[in-house]
């Protein structure tokens, strides 16, 4: 029987969003069905909708394609964090009209593609008899219940090219050089790219610092004859004992803006060691451009999986990876629970038998 399903994307953008797409959209055709692209995020489920068909010539050159070509909103109606991650309750009238949105548009289901925002929404709705399931998005990987996320390693490539550039750089000017990544409250992106760009000081939310150690590290450099060095720190790392760092300009019923740590900790270690130190930021670059290899693959298997459910009709539900293969899980289960860095896993222990410091 014919039907037609529905793609939204929401929250921030990262790459890959368009290859989940194309991978719904051409299962979906495989099937018999009809996909639309819900435009706008979850905004353009209310009348008067905003909807496009995925078909035909929209379907080509998806694959590598960077952002999304439904566009998205990480604020408005549908905004589900406030602060440092809290969630937030959407109002029974809005849940309302959604549902009635969906009914219009005719959707025996609705893939929704997102981080713990968009698919904490898309938990409430499922709650309220939208027929709903997800894929993980997000490029900071601190989704539970998933291995990773889709954008992840897209984001990584892109920091460890910059910690590459900065090698050179550093070299050349015998310079410290501070690169702030992103990741919230996650330090997926910082260790990954610290580890693959062979970095000296790691610095992760997930491991409180103190500048005496990261100085400390730096000496020992100097002593061994190393006269530079290259620093990884994500957005959400604080000193022992501070607050997170965010921006001056902190939106009203958004969440909390993180960025400024790499320039107090370049100004740290300038004043306390005396040498020449640089900070870059590498911010919404992370985000642009086309998705890696792996994350095209990755794209690719989420987005039939999620057709898949919907023709289970396991509502609900999202696809998630599990090392070997991608499975499903309750979108409960992977919502409002960060996955963080855990401290005793491959990552810390192998960037601490090399010596690297994560500022402990
Ligand atoms: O969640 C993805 C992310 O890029 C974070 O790493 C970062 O803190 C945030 O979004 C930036 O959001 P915005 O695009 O609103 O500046």
């Amino acid at each position: 029987m014919t039907q037609t399903i529905g793609v939204v994307t929401g929250g921030g953008d990262c790459p890959g969003l368009n290859a989940v797409i194309r991978a719904v959209a051409k299962s979906a055709i495989r099937r018999g069905w009809k996909a639309v692209g819900i435009q706008g995020g979850y905004e353009g489920l209310l009348a008067p909708q905003r909807t496009i068909p995925l078909e035909g010539d929209l379907l080509a050159g998806l694959l590598v394609r960077g952002g999304t070509i439904l566009g998205t909103a990480n604020q408005g109606l549908f905004s589900a964090k406030v602060g440092h991650g809290e969630s937030r309750r959407l109002p029974v009238e809005l849940l309302d009209r959604t549902k009635r949105g969906c009914e219009q548009l005719g959707l025996a289901g609705l893939v929704s593609i997102g981080g713990d925002g968009s698919l904490s929404i898309a938990q409430q709705l499922h709650e309220h008899g939208i027929p709903i399931v997800g894929v993980p998005k997000t490029i900071d990987n601190d989704l539970a219940a998933t291995l990773m996320t889709f954008g992840f390693d897209s984001a990584v490539a892109c920091a460890t090219d910059a910690v590459d550039r900065l090698h050179s750089t550093a070299e050349s000017h015998q310079r410290v050089m501070v690169l702030e990544v992103m990741g919230r409250y996650a330090g997926w992106i910082a260790i990954y790219s610290g580890l693959a760009g062979g970095a000296d000081v790691i610095l992760i939310p997930e491991v409180p610092f103190r500048y005496e150690s990261i100085c400390a590290k730096l000496h020992e450099r100097r002593q061994a004859g190393k006269l530079f060095s290259i620093v990884v720190v994500a957005e959400g790392a604080r000193e022992a004992g501070a607050d997170f760092v965010t921006s001056t300009h902190q939106p009203q019923n958004r969440e909390a803006r993180l960025g400024g740590i790499g320039a107090q900790v370049a100004e740290q270690i300038q004043e306390r060691t005396g040498q020449e130190t640089r900070v870059v930021v590498l911010g919404h670059l992370q985000r642009g451009g086309g998705p890696t290899n792996m994350d095209r693959a990755l794209c690719t298997i989420f987005g039939t999986k999620a057709v898949e459910l919907i023709a289970q009709q396991r509502f609900g539900e999202m696809v998630a990876f599990t090392g070997s293969q991608v499975a499903s899980v309750p979108i409960l289960d992977a919502v409002g629970r960060l996955r963080t860095v855990p401290l005793d896993g491959g990552f810390v222990m192998s960037a601490r038998s090399l010596g690297i410091c994560l500022g402990d």
